[in-house]
């Protein structure tokens, strides 16, 4: 590969490859990259073609595709993204899953669909989740590397509410650090069939992660936090404001 672009510049060492290549320019950069920070190249594959007099030349094709460059994260930070969260080349997509870890409706479903059948087929090998708890898959077809799967508590009003939710957040963290991953998208986790208000869901939310950067100082790990609505990430900002 050889990268056009701003040639001037090294690639830093760690290229993340779209797993699905989209034909872009520079006009049509694809509006959903997580990392306003990542740069995207335009990608060239020269063609390499031997010649008869045993030279090599080297045609130039086409741009097929484009890199997603993945910045280094040097500290840990919580940014916020409105969108489908199965869009983002993240290392890590979280889904909102149920006990059985055998899809359902969604961003589960949208993940389970997103990423393909192979999903489904390792998911029946984990044996479910309890709630609370969280387990790793592959991405598959998915631009994500993996898929953590967690549980979130079915809102009751009952104390064991909050707990169970702030350890769906932690151990997804947790997991997260034990596979060396540093970008990892979270959706609002049981705000939607699960029911939980959606505001005292996002202070759960935030301050967990928080407090585990507070535990982990060197981790290295951007969280974005993934509103499927304009008035969902409100949401999200009012409590970051509020908590500063
Ligand atoms: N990208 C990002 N967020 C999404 C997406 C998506 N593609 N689809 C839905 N969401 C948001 C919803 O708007 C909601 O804010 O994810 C949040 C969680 O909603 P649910 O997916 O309903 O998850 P949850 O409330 O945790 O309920 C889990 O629902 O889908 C079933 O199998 C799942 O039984 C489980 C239950």
């Amino acid at each position: 590969w050889a990268l056009s672009g701003r040639s001037d510049e090294r690639p830093p060492l760690y290229l993340h490859l779209l797993p699905r290549l989209h034909l872009c320019d520079e006009r049509t950069r694809p509006r959903h990259h997580a990392e306003p920070s990542a740069r995207l190249w335009r990608c060239r594959l020269l063609l390499e073609r031997q010649r008869v007099d045993g030279g090599v030349e080297h045609t130039p094709c086409q741009t097929i595709g484009v890199m997603m460059l993945k910045p280094n994260v040097s500290k840990n930070e919580i940014v916020y993204f409105v969108g489908d969260i199965t869009t983002l080349a993240v290392d890590a997509i979280v889904n909102a899953a149920n006990c059985r870890l055998l899809g359902g409706g969604g961003v589960d479903g949208a993940i389970h669909r997103a990423a393909g059948r192979d999903l489904l087929a390792e998911c029946r090998t984990l044996g479910g989740c309890e709630t609370g708890a969280a387990k790793i898959t592959k991405g598959y077809r998915l631009p994500a590397r993996y898929v953590i799967h967690t549980v979130g508590p079915v809102y009751s009003g009952s104390a064991s509410d909050a707990e169970l939710l702030r350890s769906c957040y932690w151990n997804s963290l947790d997991l997260a650090r034990a596979h060396e991953l540093h970008t990892i998208a979270f959706p609002a986790i049981s705000t939607g069939v699960y029911g939980y208000p959606k505001e005292a869901a996002a202070e759960i939310a935030i301050v967990t992660i928080r407090e585990w950067f507070d535990e982990h100082p060197d981790a290295g790990v951007r969280v974005t936090i993934v509103s499927f609505s304009a008035q969902d990430d409100a949401i999200y900002q009012n409590i970051q404001r509020a908590l500063r």
